[in-house]
């Protein structure tokens, strides 16, 4: 049983009633890609433009004082949520994507040279493996790789060889965007720091969906995006230990991450202006405070209980599937992504006719993560997965419509 009150919350979320192609709502369970969100983020963005809106840190008038509070109100309820100590150490980006390129631009061109290590893992998502990639082009660096187990899961023992005092940084996801694994984050950050590296945590998967601390973890950058948490798309978070973030260069250059400019040069702003050239994303951050605040009154413990148990059930139907073969470790060890194969169809089929018999929405392909698919001799998959507002009901209906599609192409 779920201590959430699942039927409570699906009231919150327009969407969810919106009928689909199929003349019933969708069943929405492509959740690791984009979740949807609360009228609470779209009324807040809405109000936004009705009431006050105007651009932030610019002009004196009240309108811009107003839009400007909220704005700096949302990175206050980020840095609470991750548990960070300063608000200088909470960078607004578009997103997970923009926040690692931004630290392999920033930090990484000014710490790196040739012959430095950066270690990434096998089941790392293209955002956390070609900036580091374009990096070691740019530096001469090399890129070494933490295997992944037939289990699913990083191989740890392999781990300690793989670092050395010219290892870097270590760029890891928490959680596997594919394999739902949860990765030992402050083993990782341990590991890489008893060599003197930096670690980037790639969140994105994790911070929507379990409680997280930075401070604990011991991180020094820490990406995340918004549209994964309930909040609107185009705003994301970096996190960076203040110190690290001080004597990193500004990335990109422009209004608003300048103290002073002349025709001979500029100096940059205080953190976290320094990382915040041009005119972001307004309403989308002040967005983001309702979502942190949706997701901190459900719990993101419950919502974690609650994901792993339609993971638990998702695993019991669909193995008893003739030819499914799920990718990911047992129920209990990992969060609420589920990714499978059936034997003889394309993965692209499925997720088809998923959609349009079904009304149930899923991912197909590699998930922009190829290498780990390579790694297990596949090229594509269906991934399902869940939130807060799924329930057991919509699990069950997948895995019908799963075995129903097994029938129409075999
Ligand atoms: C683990 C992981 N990292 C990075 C990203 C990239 O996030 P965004 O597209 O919001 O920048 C994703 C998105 O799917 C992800 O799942």
């Amino acid at each position: 049983m779920s201590a959430l009150n699942v039927e409570e919350i699906r009231r919150d979320f327009p969407i969810l009633s919106a009928v689909g192609e199929t003349g019933r709502p969708v069943i929405y369970l492509d959740n690791a890609a984009s979740t949807q969100r609360p009228r609470q983020v779209i009324e807040a963005m809405d109000r936004v433009y009705e009431t006050c809106y105007a651009n932030v840190h610019r002009s004196g008038h009240g309108f811009s004082a107003q839009t400007t509070a909220l704005y700096e109100a949302s990175r206050e309820a980020a840095r609470k949520l991750i548990g960070a100590k300063s608000s200088s150490e909470i960078i607004f980006t578009s997103g997970t994507t923009a926040g690692i390129n931004l630290v392999a631009r920033s930090w990484g061109d000014a710490n790196l040279k040739a012959g430095d290590e950066i270690l990434l893992s096998v089941m790392e998502h293209h955002s956390n493996i070609v900036p580091w990639q374009q990096l070691a082009a740019r530096r001469g660096a090399v890129i070494r790789w933490i295997p992944v187990t037939d289990e699913f899961e990083l191989d740890l023992a392999a781990t300690p060889e793989l670092l050395s005092e010219r290892t870097k940084i270590m760029a890891v996801t928490a959680v596997s965007n594919v394999l739902g694994t949860i990765n030992p984050v402050r083993l990782l950050v341990e590991m890489a720091h008893k060599v003197g590296a930096r670690i980037l945590i790639d969140a994105a998967q994790c911070i929507p969906h379990e409680e997280t601390n930075v401070q604990d973890w011991g991180a020094d950058f820490v990406a995340f995006s918004g549209h994964k948490m309930l909040g609107p798309s185009g705003i994301g978070i970096l996190y960076g230990r203040e110190e690290l973030l001080e004597a990193m260069p500004p990335f990109l250059g422009g209004g608003s991450m300048i103290r002073s400019v002349t025709l001979e040069g500029f100096t940059p702003a205080h953190l976290p202006a320094k990382f915040e050239a041009g005119t972001p994303p307004i309403a989308a951050a002040i967005g983001l405070a309702p979502a942190i605040e949706y997701l901190q009154q459900v719990g993101l413990s419950q919502v974690f209980a609650h994901e792993q148990m339609l993971a638990l059930r998702a695993h019991e139907l669909l193995k008893e599937i003739e030819g499914v073969r799920i990718f990911g470790p047992s129920p209990e060890r990992k969060a609420g992504t589920v990714s499978f194969t059936m034997e003889g169809v394309h993965s692209q089929d499925i997720a088809v006719l998923l959609d349009r018999i079904s009304g149930i929405a899923v991912r197909e392909g590699h998930h922009c993560a190829m290498p780990l698919h390579t790694r297990f001799g596949i090229s594509s998959s269906c991934r399902a997965s869940v939130y807060l507002y799924n329930t057991l009901e919509e699990v069950e209906q997948l895995a019908t419509a799963v075995k129903k599609a097994r029938l129409m192409l075999l």
